[in-house]
């Protein structure tokens, strides 16, 4: 039998009692997080949102307090008494109401680990209100590595919320959004929601649609962002426009991707990239101050091509070093194969030097030889300086193709131009540039995290600035857009994209074009990115030229958007923050989601729900859709 709440009322959060509450009547409420037996006296951590607070169930005590003793039938004295019957009938999970005194707990029983671990409550009183079954998995366990798969974990998803861990998680988040409002009122933007329902929208994703019952046969689309109905904004006169704002993007999802997450978004007019620089360095400072880390006032910048030719990556992680070295310089006469056919390619040579870790195995350095392969590079070179190297070596070891046959000179080669020291390790990647980037960068990274380089109390912001306004598509030929089709071109780079448009043998150029688009970076994460957008329609006109996008075509997909362009656009630009990768951060994780209450898994399922599923045919013949098997 349960018990009625009936006019109980909960006096304290089990989070919230200290030494100096002893003496007081108090009433808990929460879940049995764990209980203890001991014969005659029971333990309970009971917990709610706020904490766990000890409550003791003391069979002695209940019986003074009913005065009910009863001799068994072998002479023995048995104690018995309601309570106690029914605390003993606790398990893990049930709901309960507690009454009871607050006493101090003897020195040697104190636990530390506990914000309430100076007290624990004597119950008076019990009521059972929910029972719960056996949980398909335990909840607080040592160590992540204990936990229950994440499958499991995500189809029961509110037992799996109920750890703390994901409880100070949400809390965060929750207190970040709060934040993010603050600031953005302080300084007078506007929050206007913008449709869920909508037209596709050019973050260059796949889009989600939703087929219109009344309109047969036709369909919205979910936002990717709300990236022109911002911009709209601007045209309208709102001026400083803000959002959090929920886009969908049907992608390849990653540890920090998710098909549904949330931004802030961010759109101002009269604005140049150092008046949107300033919001962004001013947001994520007042949202650090959470974890009471004061980002400097103006972040560290760094233009794209420096970033991907320092550390191979457009969000390089600065809290350690390892910096891509270019030997494409020093080695240009080389006849060492595969360099002399790389550099004679227009590709290049490039190294990282590993500190002291001149003892890998050989089995280490083919993990890292496969790890690059991921990432297209032919093969990794390596060398160890300071390690005698083996009379049977073979100069292919060191690269598939066999190279550096003059090993010794290399031992000084590496000293000299890699400024390596014995006892380090050097790792090289040849061949094209965006390969070698894209090998070395993520290699940099993963043996920064493999040899625990990586200080986990350092936060580390950068501008990213100067992103190419193009990307070459080597599926299509086509140059497609690098951010997205309203992005501004620099005022530095505006004669060569109009040459590049006007001139068909000059559409190479298109190429060097870079976009007044930014990237805010922490800690290697890309938690923020936007833009000063094309406010002119002449303009916008070239650049839809330039992406083969013609007239007809970019009137039927942002028609109403380019009418709007022609009333009057003031200058404007902005950007976009993702508040999970940001909360990431702020919470210490690597998984995104750990920091979003009903997220999805790695296959764009949600377990709980058991989404997408079937719809009825009803529903189907409704919204004429014939599914083709
Ligand atoms: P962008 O596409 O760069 O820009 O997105 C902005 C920020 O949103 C976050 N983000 C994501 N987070 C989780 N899962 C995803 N799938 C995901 N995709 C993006 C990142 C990213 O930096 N409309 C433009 C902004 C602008 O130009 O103003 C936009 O959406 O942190």
């Amino acid at each position: 039998m349960l018990d009625n709440l009936g006019n109980l009322e909960r006096s304290h959060t089990c989070g919230e009692l200290r030494a100096a509450n002893v003496g007081e009547q108090v009433v808990l409420m929460g879940w049995v997080a764990n209980r203890r037996d001991f014969g005659n006296l029971i333990f309970v951590d009971l917990r709610d949102r706020d904490g766990i607070t000890q409550v003791v169930f003391e069979l002695m005590a209940f019986t003074e307090m009913v005065q009910e003793t009863l001799i068994s039938a072998d002479g023995q004295i048995e104690f018995f008494t309601e309570i106690y019957d029914k605390a003993e009938s606790l398990r893990n999970e049930f709901v309960i109401a507690v009454s009871g005194t607050i006493v101090a707990r003897k020195e040697n029983s104190v636990n530390a680990k506990l914000k309430t671990g100076s007290i624990e409550v004597i119950a008076t009183e019990l009521r059972i209100l929910n029972d719960a079954k056996t949980l398909p998995f335990e909840l607080e366990v040592a160590g992540l590595q204990n936990l229950a798969s994440e499958d499991t974990r995500l189809k029961y998803r509110y037992l799996d919320l109920r750890r703390s861990q994901l409880q100070n998680n949400i809390r965060m988040r929750s207190k970040a959004v709060t934040r993010i409002r603050e600031f953005m009122d302080a300084l007078d933007f506007v929050e206007i929601e913008t449709p869920i329902l909508l037209k596709s929208t050019p973050e260059g994703a796949r889009d989600f649609i939703v087929p219109s019952r009344i309109h047969t046969g036709k369909f919205f689309a979910l936002p990717q962002s709300p990236q022109i109905l911002k911009q709209i904004t601007m045209i309208a006169g709102f001026d400083k426009y803000y959002q959090i704002a929920r886009c969908f993007r049907d992608e390849d999802l990653r540890a920090d991707r998710q098909p549904e997450f949330t931004q802030l978004d961010v759109e101002m007019s009269f604005a140049n990239q150092e008046t949107v620089y300033r919001i962004i360095e001013g947001f994520f400072r007042h949202v650090f101050k959470l974890i009471d880390v004061e980002l400097p006032e103006q972040f560290p910048r760094m233009t794209y091509a420096e970033a991907l030719r320092r550390f191979g990556s457009d969000k390089p992680d600065l809290r350690f070093e390892m910096e891509l070295q270019d030997l494409s310089e020093t080695l240009k006469d080389t006849d060492l194969e595969p360099f002399k056919s790389v550099l004679k390619n227009g590709g290049e040579i490039k190294a990282i030097v590993v500190k002291g870790k001149a003892d890998y195995s050989r089995k280490q350095t083919d993990d890292l030889q496969e790890f690059v392969k991921i990432y297209g590079a032919g093969g990794l070179g390596w060398m160890k300086l300071g390690v005698p190297i083996k009379a049977n070596f073979k100069a292919e070891n060191l690269f598939p193709n066999s190279y550096l046959t003059d090993l010794p000179n290399f031992r000084e080669f590496a000293k000299k131009h890699l400024s390596a020291e014995e006892g380090d390790l050097v790792l090289i990647v040849a061949g094209k540039k965006s390969v070698v980037a894209a090998s070395l960068g993520a290699l940099r990274v993963e043996i920064a995290r493999r040899e625990n380089l990586i200080d986990k109390n350092a936060y580390k912001p950068l501008l990213v600035t100067e992103f190419p306004m193009f990307e070459y598509n080597d599926q299509t030929g086509n140059y497609d857009a690098a951010h997205h089709p309203f992005t501004s071109p620099m005022d530095e780079d505006l004669e060569t994209f109009k040459r590049a448009i006007e001139n068909e043998s000059e559409r190479d150029l298109l190429g060097q074009v870079r976009a007044k688009a930014y990237d805010a970076v922490i800690n290697g994460y890309e938690c923020a990115g936007g833009s000063i957008r094309i406010h002119q329609k002449e303009i916008q006109a070239l650049n839809f030229k330039a992406l083969g996008l013609s007239i007809e075509k970019a009137r039927e997909r942002f028609g109403f958007f380019l009418d709007a362009l022609e009333f009057g656009t003031p200058p404007h630009g902005g950007f976009a923050a993702g508040i999970e990768r940001t909360c990431m951060i702020l919470c210490g994780t690597e998984n995104i989601r750990d920091v979003m209450a009903f997220p999805k898994t790695a296959s764009a399922q949600d377990l709980m729900m058991d989404s997408p599923g079937a719809v009825d045919n009803s529903q189907l013949n409704e919204l004429g859709i014939k599914i083709v098997e």
